[in-house]
Parts: C-alpha cells; sequence; structure tokens
C-alpha cells in the first residue's frame, strides 16, 4: 500500500461515501474508517466494501487522547480526511457541550496526535478537515458566502464547527502542520440520517405521519448530493493547496417549503399516489430557536482552481435519494428503532 489515509466518521451519512470512493477508486491506499459508532455510525452503510482488502475499521473515540494516539501508533497515517462530529443542529441545542467534547476536543486530539507522528516531517502529509458552511453564520435575502467571509456561528453546533476550524489554521499557523479546510453547504443522499430535514420527511411520508415544518418555512439551503461532496474531498485532498479553504456547494437554493412540496410530489409519484396526497401531511410546527434565514455557497473557487463541479441536478439526486430510501426500508427500520423513538418524541411531539 503507497499510503495510509483515516477518514475519521467514515461510519456515518458522508464519512460512509467519503470512504467508499477512497476504497474503491485508489486500491493502492490503505483506508482506515475511524469512527465511535454514536447514533449516527453504522456499519451497514459500509456492507458493499467492507471486505475490500485496502479497507480497515477501528473503533476509536476522538474524544479520548490515549484511544487516538494508539490508532495513530498503529497505522502510521500519512493522511487524515477528518469527518468525525456531532452534525445535528436541534441536537446541539438540547446538548451542547456533546459538541465541544466531540468537534472542538475531538479535533484537538486528532492534530496533536498527527503533529506528534509526523513531527515536522511534512512532505506528502495532509490533515483534511471537513467543515460546514454554518460557521460563516445568516444570509439575507441576496449574497454567498466565500472563503473571505467572516466566521460569525450562531448555534452551538457552528460555533464548535467554527472553533474546531480556528484550531486546524492555529495548527497550521504555529507548528506548520499541513492543513486543508473544506466548507460546504446541505449535503443529501444514500444513509442519510432521518433526523435530518429530507431523509426525515421521506421517512414520515412512507408512514404518513406530518411533516414538521419550521416556522413559516421559508428559511433557505443549497443543497448538495453526497456523493458529489465525497468527489469534491477527494479533490480538495489530492489537488487542493495546503493552508488553503474551499467553499463546496450546489448553487442549488431552496426555500424549506418548497423543497418539502417537490419531495411530495416526487414521492406520490413514485409510491403511484392520487397528486397532492403527501402534501395534506405538512404541517407548520414551531421554529428551531436562532435559526439562520438562508445559506449560499460561492464556489468558485473549487470550480476555477481545481476543476470541481457538481455531477447530478437536484431533481434527478432526489429522485435517486427517494429511491435509495424505497429499497432499503430495512435500513430506515434499523436506525429508527430505540433511542431514535425517544429524540423524536422529545423534539417534535409537543408541537405537531
Ligand atoms: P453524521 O452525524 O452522519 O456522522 C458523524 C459520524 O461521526 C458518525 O459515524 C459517528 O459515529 C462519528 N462520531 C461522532 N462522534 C464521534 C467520536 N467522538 N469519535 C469518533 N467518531 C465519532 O455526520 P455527517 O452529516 O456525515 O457529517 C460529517 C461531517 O461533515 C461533519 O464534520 C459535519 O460537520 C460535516 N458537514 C456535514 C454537512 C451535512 O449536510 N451533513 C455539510 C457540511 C459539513
Ligand atoms: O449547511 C450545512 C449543514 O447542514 C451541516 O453542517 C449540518 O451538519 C447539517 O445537519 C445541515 O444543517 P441544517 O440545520 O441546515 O440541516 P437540517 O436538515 O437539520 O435542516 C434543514 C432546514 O430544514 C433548516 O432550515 C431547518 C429545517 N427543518 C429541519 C428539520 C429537521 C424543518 O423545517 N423541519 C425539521 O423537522
Amino acid at each position: 500500500m503507497s499510503k495510509t489515509i483515516f477518514i475519521t466518521g467514515g461510519a456515518g451519512f458522508i464519512g460512509s461515501h467519503v470512504v467508499r470512493l477512497f476504497v474503491t477508486k485508489y486500491p493502492h491506499y490503505r483506508i482506515v474508517n475511524i469512527d465511535a459508532l454514536t447514533y449516527a455510525g453504522n456499519l451497514e452503510n459500509l456492507k458493499d466494501i467492507q471486505a475490500a482488502p485496502n479497507y480497515v475499521f477501528e473503533k476509536v473515540n476522538i474524544v479520548n487522547p490515549e484511544e487516538v494516539t494508539a490508532a495513530f501508533n498503529k497505522y502510521q497515517p500519512d493522511g487524515i480526511i477528518h469527518l468525525a462530529a456531532e452534525s445535528h443542529v436541534d441536537r446541539s441545542i438540547t446538548s451542547p457541550l456533546d459538541f465541544v467534547y466531540t468537534n472542538v476536543i475531538g479535533t484537538v486530539n486528532l492534530l496533536n496526535a498527527a503533529k506528534e507522528l509526523w513531527k515536522d516531517q511534512y512532505p506528502g502529509k495532509r490533515f483534511h478537515h471537513v467543515s460546514t458552511d454554518e460557521v460563516y453564520g445568516a444570509l439575507g435575502t441576496t449574497g454567498f458566502f466565500t472563503e473571505e467571509t467572516k466566521y460569525d456561528p450562531h448555534s452551538p453546533y457552528s460555533a464548535s464547527k467554527a472553533s474546531s476550524d480556528h484550531f486546524i489554521h492555529a495548527y497550521a499557523d504555529t507548528y506548520e502542520l499541513p492543513v486543508i479546510i473544506t466548507n460546504c453547504s446541505n449535503n443529501y443522499g444514500p444513509n442519510h440520517f432521518p433526523e435530518k430535514l429530507i431523509p426525515l420527511m421521506i421517512h414520515n411520508i412512507i408512514h404518513n405521519k406530518p411533516l414538521p415544518v419550521y416556522g413559516d418555512g421559508k428559511y433557505t439551503r443549497d443543497w448538495l448530493y453526497v456523493v458529489d461532496h465525497a468527489r469534491a474531498i477527494d479533490c480538495v485532498f489530492h489537488e487542493g493547496k495546503t493552508g488553503e479553504k474551499y467553499n463546496v456547494g450546489g448553487l442549488n437554493e431552496w426555500q424549506n417549503i418548497d423543497l418539502v412540496k417537490l419531495l411530495c410530489k416526487q414521492m406520490d409519484e413514485k409510491l403511484g399516489h392520487p397528486a397532492g396526497t403527501s402534501d395534506k401531511l405538512i404541517t407548520f410546527v414551531k421554529d428551531r430557536p436562532g435559526h439562520d434565514l438562508r445559506y449560499a455557497i460561492d464556489a468558485s473557487k473549487i470550480k476555477n482552481e481545481l476543476g470541481w463541479t457538481p455531477s447530478v441536478t437536484f431533481e434527478q439526486g432526489l429522485s435517486l435519494t427517494i429511491d435509495w430510501y424505497l429499497a432499503n426500508k430495512e435500513w430506515l427500520d434499523h436506525v429508527t428503532t430505540g433511542d431514535y423513538q425517544q429524540y423524536y418524541n422529545n423534539q417534535y411531539n409537543s408541537s405537531i
């Protein structure tokens, strides 16, 4: 094997797509999936590649520095693609400390371990931090986030991700660690945990449950198909300039209510329901506290400098996503038993 790459959070939604892409595209790399398997981590996401000769899974909680150091000593990684995180904004509002532990302390533990292992011998080494557009705060009805936009996080989740980004820069400035950051917009696609808007709505339409839209539904997000995010990470990890950051987005803005209506239309067609059936489930509920009005990414840097562009339109990506959920009802059943029920009741039952 020519290189060993750690992909943290590789059992999660985006991480599993990054692991699959790297395992299949780079058979000469050893890919080590570093994941604690929290409620969001699921090895079922990787069933198709788990027997690949260049793939290893290692259960590690990045909050624990001893576990992190042991994994670094065991595998001696040349590169780290860091996705492990607490990722859901609503959970960050009820349990902010979990986000500080994993997203801030966990990231610093990984940075320390890389610094210790590489000991200033940086040629061929890279620490790629996968971050979010939420670090930039909220936009009004116009404008875009660029790589120069000032950080202005609002939720505990985005504050923890902004903090982790600052630590990445601090380790570059202070120790010359070879880092790179990507800040991406909202992802959707297969294996998305049904706490997030799109998979939650698909799950609820399948089960004929109310579709909870926060506030007036006019909040706006820029959606990107998860496979295109994985392609962007591959591109930046291999071709990006050390020390730089790259925004990743789909130039694909949707107000939540319009997106939910499009989803209802596609679901009705695929399920053979009369038009308008799923729309009747739409229910406006109590707003998310501190809800950011709009995110929109200017992705011209990654497009112009590295030649990355999304490969599917939103309508195609959404259709592929719905097809995946309809073909993988067992996956959906597995992840929505147990703790999920309690989460769902706490989050929605008082407002629906
Ligand atoms: P996810 O919640 O689906 O997966 C997170 C993964 O991290 C899980 O496999 C989980 O088991 C693992 N994990 C959590 N805590 C851990 C710990 N202490 N130690 C080791 N592993 C741990 O998240 P996602 O949506 O796939 O997001 C992945 C990354 O991409 C995150 O860093 C997130 O901030 C970032 N991001 C996500 C989006 C999005 O739309 N989902 C957009 C931009 C950036
Ligand atoms: O922008 C990138 C971020 O996108 C990532 O960094 C986060 O990890 C990811 O979770 C996502 O954050 P959002 O808060 O934008 O995603 P979520 O799917 O939770 O919500 C999308 C929009 O839909 C948001 O405006 C809130 C709204 N919403 C969400 C849920 C779960 C509802 O109206 N109803 C809901 O039940």
